[in-house]
């Protein structure tokens, strides 16, 4: 789990461009054309450079709903719990919220109906990211995200857990990893996001995936014939001391076109030239990149080629 997160307002870095021109403002016979082209060239950039997808954090109310959509980022994160939407009772549903949070201005249900809403008048598709605190959440959320989980709906769906205890000694409990895999492989279009808990803080300020978590991870996946695109959640400042492990992780993983998202929390120490080396050596097609703005700053990874045909 992420003990600590980055607050405030979203940050966003570079995203897919609509030819530089807001949509709004293309004359409307034009306009599916354009929408056209711009999904073309968006699948190619990203195929290239998945940095380049940006991050909203915490999209656990309304408000915030609101304003993610309007800005230009990619992809929302946002957190489910078991609880319930402020001032409403009954049996506890999927909500938006961060533990210990268990009351939400937002539902699951009212999260995903919002952004589909959102994409299906608007060009720039908006992607999310549903990490899900418990098993409980998970296993109540599966009638909420089967209608944006089928073949046909467009949006990037991602469906995240820490589902192995991990680095360096984490003591939160990681969501079931066997129940996870089960339900959201009912979800073939869904991206998987397994990761691992993690525990820095105090006196403990890096660490390493040992090579017995990645084994672990790579069996559960097995053991579960998890046939859908995978990414692996890592935290920066341990996965920049566990290159080689990373790099085991993810070519016994390429049959199911996996990736790494690297994280960062706020306060993390980080070695940046370790990290762009690890970035650079899986390559940016295979890396999302979701610190926070400093750092990605000081990354300086190298620059697009002019030569792209
Ligand atoms: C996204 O919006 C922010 C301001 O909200 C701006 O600084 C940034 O340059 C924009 N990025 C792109 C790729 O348009
Ligand atoms: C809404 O979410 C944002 C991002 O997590 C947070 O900064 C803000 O304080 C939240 N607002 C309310 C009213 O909870
Ligand atoms: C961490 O800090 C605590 C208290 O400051 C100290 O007792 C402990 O020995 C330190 N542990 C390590 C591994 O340095
Ligand atoms: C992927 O796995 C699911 C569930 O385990 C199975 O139903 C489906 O047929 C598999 N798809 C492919 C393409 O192997
Ligand atoms: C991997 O990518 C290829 C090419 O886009 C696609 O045909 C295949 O279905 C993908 N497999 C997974 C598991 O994502
Ligand atoms: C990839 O994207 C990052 C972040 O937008 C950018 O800094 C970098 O120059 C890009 N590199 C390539 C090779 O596209």
């Amino acid at each position: 789990m992420r003990s600590s997160r980055r607050d405030g307002p979203a940050m966003p870095r570079g995203s897919c461009h609509v030819l530089g021109i807001p949509p709004r403002h293309i004359m409307r016979l034009t306009f599916v054309v354009a929408v056209a082209v711009t999904l073309v060239s968006c699948d190619d950039d990203t195929m290239k450079n998945l940095t380049i997808v940006s991050w909203a954090h915490a999209v656990n109310n309304k408000t915030y709903l609101e304003a993610a959509l309007a800005s230009n980022v990619s992809m929302l994160e946002a957190d489910i719990v078991l609880g319930h939407v402020t001032g409403k009772d009954g049996p506890p549903i999927p909500v938006m919220a961060h533990p210990p949070a268990t009351t939400s201005d937002l539902s699951l249900s009212d999260f995903l109906s919002t952004v589909a809403q959102f994409n299906n008048v608007n060009a720039k598709q908006k992607g999310v990211k549903l990490d899900f605190k418990s098993i409980e959440a998970f296993e109540k959320a599966q009638n909420l995200i089967a209608p944006y989980s089928k073949p046909g709906v467009g949006f990037p769906l991602w469906l995240n857990a820490d589902i192995l205890p991990g680095p360096v000694e984490a003591t939160t409990t990681p969501v079931d990893p066997s129940k996870f895999l089960k339900l959201a492989s009912g979800h073939p279009r869904a991206v998987l996001s397994v990761g691992w808990t993690t525990q820095l803080g105090g006196n403990i300020t890096e660490g390493e995936y040992s090579r017995n978590q990645i084994g672990t991870m790579l069996r559960i996946l097995h053991e579960h014939h998890i046939n859908q695109t995978v990414t692996f959640p890592v935290r920066a400042c341990i996965a920049s001391n566990s290159q080689p492990v990373v790099l085991d992780l993810l070519r016994e993983t390429s049959y199911l076109n996996s990736s790494m998202t690297v994280w960062s929390a706020e306060g993390d120490t980080v070695e940046v030239d370790r990290l762009r080396a690890l970035i650079l050596t899986v390559g940016l097609e295979r890396t999302y990149l979701d610190v926070p703005h400093e750092l990605a700053a000081r990354l300086q990874l190298p620059p697009a080629e002019r030569t792209r045909s």
